[in-house]
């Protein structure tokens, strides 16, 4: 083997190692810097040596293509559902079933939280991953194997000595906290929520382009090996054992039972643990241990006798609708909340839910004055279930969609095919405020002081009419403000003076064009270079750019189509605000390092990472190996990987190595005849 040969093995086994320890265990052994710096070589050797090219290769997580849809994949073993329990009687039930079928006193068990997920069947063959597939209707799944792939915690490649043919079973989830961060983002693009993380889940997953699953952070446990007995293994827990030891996600709250009263315990306890688990569950499995058991117990048409899911009772409140008001969104959107008596629904207060659209109030036929049963859908966001309809005195008043907009009055709009009813008028305050906080907001323009309450006060004194206007405020306008001091108002000001030089992926992002976010934005910034291009790209120019589909085209044509919204960019132009993908002429000062925090990423090609940090410490700034939300730069060399990616997700500004430079030398620092390598 040549010398590159073995070090890209090498490079290979040492990142798989290091993606378990990560991904797998939670538990890394190397620093975030370390890792990159593994995954850069091996990239920077595998491009220099394609005959080396390996797909199962750990760079080659993110597969490039977009599936025209998903092919069929027939279960060699039917993926079953499992019978449900609500009770401990039926549980009981189910222990006694199972001890007279075998004629034993005590059954073993294994008790494991049910993963509010979806489920999934992996089959790998020589090592290596070959199929992916949902579960469809158990018989016949869905081939995701592409985005599958994305998800770190699932092994690529088994280690050696692994059995040549093996299909894993296990459940894809989403995080909450990262269920939470997609819904944001997609409030604020105007774009339907997820009701919990399984839905987004499965929406994740089932996306023609992998990079859309790779960006949504997906998880996943391992639970189940079909045909176990065939390795030689005698119990579900061996089996659980073994998938670990070859490298696969196993949850570590599992628990050997001795006996159903143990499996009662566990499922007391992961009650009590349940709300501060990162990810939903919503029961609990409780599973015959021995495999020649399981055998002998058999299935029923759909599941197995051998298994069960208790499931937690929901947690559900009854309430009564005490209005049902209008809010109008920042794409001018009239959605419809639903507003209680505050009732506790598992510990949370709840006194609004949102009730969508005028079709979906209309559906579940919920009327002022209604008492409704109300639940938190995924333990998160409150829904209504049901109006208790049997209470109805005909005192209560059904909904009515306003025909002008609550907060400007201007008509609203509801067009044929679409459940949104929306204001167009692009002058409504309600779409001016929100559309100003996004503006403002961290991943947009990110200007730090201009939050919600100060742009409330220059909406109130008449200061703003539209995004461009922040640019001509002046220190003494905001002096006259209430409780804004000289000092403040000097550091509002420095700080929309900065943002001028922010990307052009954050500007594009920051005119809030609906169903663009931040993804979007850069691509949009990457692939046509400036904001006149895009203004100026067609309908067809759109479609031409990869995941920009047919929606979105129209969005963003129909977006410059507007000729106040052009002129709103134009504005923003003329005072500074960057335009294309090339740094602008006014660049930032020292007063732009000082306190800030910054991650390299990537390789450097005109300074070494060393360097480059002590300069960022000498101008008083702070240099980190991982970006968190309190970065506020992420420096990108070549091949940057998953930091890069982490800064986008979070929305931290992200500077090439040439901006870098430029700052450097705009705050005045010499990097000296040593400075390039
Ligand atoms: S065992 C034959 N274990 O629940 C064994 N399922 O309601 C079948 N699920 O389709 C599955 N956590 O999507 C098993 N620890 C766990 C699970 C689990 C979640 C899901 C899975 C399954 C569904 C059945």
């Amino acid at each position: 083997m040549t010398d590159a040969a073995s070090r890209v093995v090498e490079l290979r086994e040492l990142l798989r190692h290091h993606n378990w320890r990560y991904y797998v265990l939670d538990d890394p052994e190397i620093t975030d810097a370390e890792y990159d710096a593994l995954m850069q070589e091996l990239i920077a050797l595998e491009e220099a040596h394609p005959e080396l090219y390996d797909p199962h290769s750990p760079s080659k997580r993110v597969g490039g293509a977009v599936s025209a849809g998903f092919e069929p994949v027939l279960h060699a073993i039917p993926m079953l559902s499992l019978a449900n329990m609500f009770d401990e009687g039926s549980l009981r039930a189910f222990d006694a079933r199972i001890k007279r079928a075998t004629g034993l006193d005590k059954i073993q068990y294994v008790a494991e939280p049910k993963i509010d997920g979806l489920a999934i069947s992996l089959t790998y063959e020589g090592g290596r991953l070959a199929v992916g597939a949902t579960r469809g209707d158990g018989e016949r799944g869905e081939d995701v194997t592409h985005n599958l792939r994305t998800i770190r915690s699932i092994p690529l490649v088994l280690p050696d000595g692994a059995p040549h043919v093996i299909t894993v079973r296990g459940e894809v989830y989403m995080r909450k906290p990262e269920f939470e961060r997609l819904n944001h983002e997609r409030a604020s693009r105007g774009e339907p929520l997820f009701a919990n993380p399984r839905n987004a889940a499965a929406g994740s997953l089932r996306q023609l382009d992998p990079r859309v699953t790779a960006s949504r952070n997906l998880d996943v446990f391992f639970y189940y090996l079909p045909d176990a007995e065939a390795y030689g293994i005698e119990t579900h827990w061996d089996a659980l054992e073994f998938i670990r030891s070859l490298g696969f996600r196993v949850n570590r709250e599992i628990t050997l039972c001795d006996g159903i009263e143990e499996a009662f315990e566990f499922i007391h306890r992961v009650a009590e643990l349940r709300p501060a688990l990162p990810y939903e569950i919503d029961g609990v499995v409780v599973k015959v241990n021995r495999l020649n058991l399981q055998r002998d117990l058999g299935l029923t048409s759909h599941s197995p006798r051998w298994a069960s899911a208790y499931k937690y009772p929901a947690k559900q409140a009854r309430t009564r609708v005490r209005d049902i008001v209008v809010q109008v969104g920042r794409t001018g959107v009239l959605t419809p909340t639903a507003v209680f008596e505050p009732v506790d629904v598992g510990g949370v207060t709840v006194s609004r839910a949102s009730l969508h659209n005028e079709d979906y109030v209309r559906a579940k036929d919920v009327r002022v004055g209604d008492v409704v049963m109300i639940q938190r859908a995924g333990d998160v966001i409150p829904e209504v279930v049901r109006v208790v309809t049997e209470e109805r005195t005909g005192e209560e008043r059904e909904f009515e969609m306003p025909r002008t907009c609550p907060a400007c009055g201007s008509e609203v709009l509801r067009e044929a095919g679409e459940a949104a009813t929306r204001c167009i008028s692009l002058s409504c305050p309600a779409r001016l405020r929100e559309g100003l906080i996004h503006f403002a907001s961290k991943g947009a323009m990110d200007i730090e002081g201009l939050g919600p309450s100060t742009i409330d006060k220059l909406l109130d004194a008449g200061l703003i009419r539209d995004v461009a206007d922040i640019y001509s405020l002046t220190a003494y306008d905001l002096i006259g403000l209430e409780g804004i001091r000289e000092k403040s108002a000097a550091k509002l000001v420095a700080a929309i003076e900065r943002s001028k030089s922010n990307g052009l992926q954050q500007v594009v992002f920051a005119l809030g064009i609906p169903l663009v976010g931040i993804t979007l934005s850069k691509l949009l910034a990457e692939s046509l270079g400036s904001m006149d291009a895009i203004m100026r790209a067609s309908y067809d120019d759109l479609l031409e750019i990869p995941t920009v589909g047919p929606e979105i085209a129209d969005s963003v044509v129909s977006f410059f189509s507007l000729e106040m919204n052009v002129e709103t960019v134009r504005r923003l132009a003329a005072a500074g605000v960057r335009m294309s993908a090339e740094p602008a002429e006014a660049r930032p000062a020292a007063a732009e390092f000082d306190g800030k925090t910054f991650v390299f990423t990537g390789t450097l090609t005109s300074l070494t990472r060393q360097k480059a940090e002590k300069a960022v410490e000498s101008l008083g700034g702070r240099a980190s190996s991982s970006v968190s939300g309190k970065t506020d730069y992420v420096v990108a060399g070549e091949n940057a990987g998953s930091k890069l990616a982490r800064a986008r997700e979070l929305g931290v500004a992200v500077l090439t190595e040439p901006d870098f430079a430029e700052m450097l030398k705009q705050a005045g620092y010499e990097l000296g005849d040593d400075g390039g390598e």
